[in-house]
């Protein structure tokens, strides 16, 4: 069975466009692999000091992935920092990195030309990434499309490894979904934390509608035609909608005679419904943090075993072990 691990980054609120593009696949995944599934808090701390802030996403990024369906029984679930193993191999691993390939990170670019500090950490970024993907020799690392060149430099670092040292490290393979690659934001950009343009799992119904209805459209009147393939809304319409409606919509589109704001009011039905359920379900959550605090400390230990394992393999082939 095939080892799928992917992690996300409590640092901030989560977003249809996490959801889609990552929550929602890993969590299908803990019935059909060995799945391992983590809160990376260390990686937050690259482009967030604030201490309550931290611990509060890192909280509601756990009752998140438990309020939607994963189940700590059927996979590995914990919080990156509960693991230090994971620092070890980093440095190790950072030590066998090129400056060169980090430099030629796009998201260390893109981060730092929006203002985030350019500190070592934010540099090393990737090197850590490495550190959690070889530490559990993953197969298969299910992420958006933004973050393919990471996993190109975890095999990279994990080949030149493997050159000097023997068959230490699995290389991991990508896992993107093209239909899901890049989820748009109100503003049609890719929806990102970052760029203040999204739609959350769990915004209040009020929350909901306004930012839906402010997602930007052109301005096509209501009579013409409209290409779907072409609009905002529809974009992530067809996230929520079944098969049938899907259809029934795009013909609208097409014939005409519809307006956008009557196809943003049909998509803040929908995403409702959608997460109408787990609203619920994530009270319980919410109202008992040692219960979730309780969960990732078992989880963790579960996974702890795992990485050791691999650690004693890299300190025996390295020499770091005398
Ligand atoms: P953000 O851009 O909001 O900071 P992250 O970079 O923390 O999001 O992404 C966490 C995970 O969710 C990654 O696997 C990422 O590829 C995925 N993801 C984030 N935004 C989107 C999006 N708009 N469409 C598809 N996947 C996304
Ligand atoms: N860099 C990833 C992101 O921003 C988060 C991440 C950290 C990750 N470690 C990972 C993803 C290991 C997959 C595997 O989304």
């Amino acid at each position: 069975m095939a080892r799928v691990l992917s992690g996300i980054q409590p640092s901030g609120t989560l977003h249809i466009g996490n959801y889609f593009g990552m929550m929602k696949p890993m969590i299908e995944f803990q019935d059909k692999s060995d799945l391992f599934c983590f809160i990376v808090n260390y990686h937050a701390m690259t482009s967030l000091h604030e201490r309550d802030e931290l611990k509060k996403n890192t909280i509601n990024a756990a009752i998140d992935f438990l309020t939607l369906g994963l189940d700590p029984d059927k996979c590995y679930f914990w919080v990156q920092s509960d693991i230090p193993e994971v620092a070890e191999l980093s440095w190790i691993l950072s030590c066998h990195t090129s400056m060169g390939l980090l430099e030629r990170s796009h998201s260390y670019k893109d981060k730092t030309s929006k203002g985030i500090v350019p500190t070592a950490g934010l540099f090393t970024y990737p090197v850590l990434m490495a550190a959690d993907i070889l530490l559990f020799n993953a197969d298969l690392v299910p992420v958006g499309k933004d973050q393919k060149q990471h996993l190109e430099i975890t095999r990279d670092i994990a080949e030149r490894f493997n050159n000097t040292y023997g068959e230490v490290f699995v290389l991991p393979e990508p896992y993107i979904s093209e239909e899901l690659a890049v989820i748009p934001g109100i503003d049609g950009q890719k929806m990102s934390k970052s760029y203040g343009n999204t739609i959350d799992i769990f915004d209040s119904e009020d929350v909901l509608k306004k930012k839906i209805m402010k997602i930007v459209t052109d301005s096509t009147p209501v009579e013409d035609p409209k290409d779907p393939d072409k609009c905002n809304v529809f974009a992530l319409y067809k996230l929520f909608a079944p098969a049938d409606k899907l259809e029934y919509t795009k013909e609208r589109y097409l014939k005409g005679g519809t307006g956008y704001g009557q196809f943003k009011k049909e998509l803040v039905e929908l995403v409702s419904e959608y997460f109408k359920p787990y609203r619920e379900k994530r009270k319980l959550y919410e109202s008992d943090p040692e219960e979730v605090r309780r969960i990732l400390k078992k989880g963790a230990e579960k996974t702890r075993a795992v990485a050791m394992k691999t650690l004693e393999k890299v300190r025996e082939a390295t020499g770091i072990k005398y």
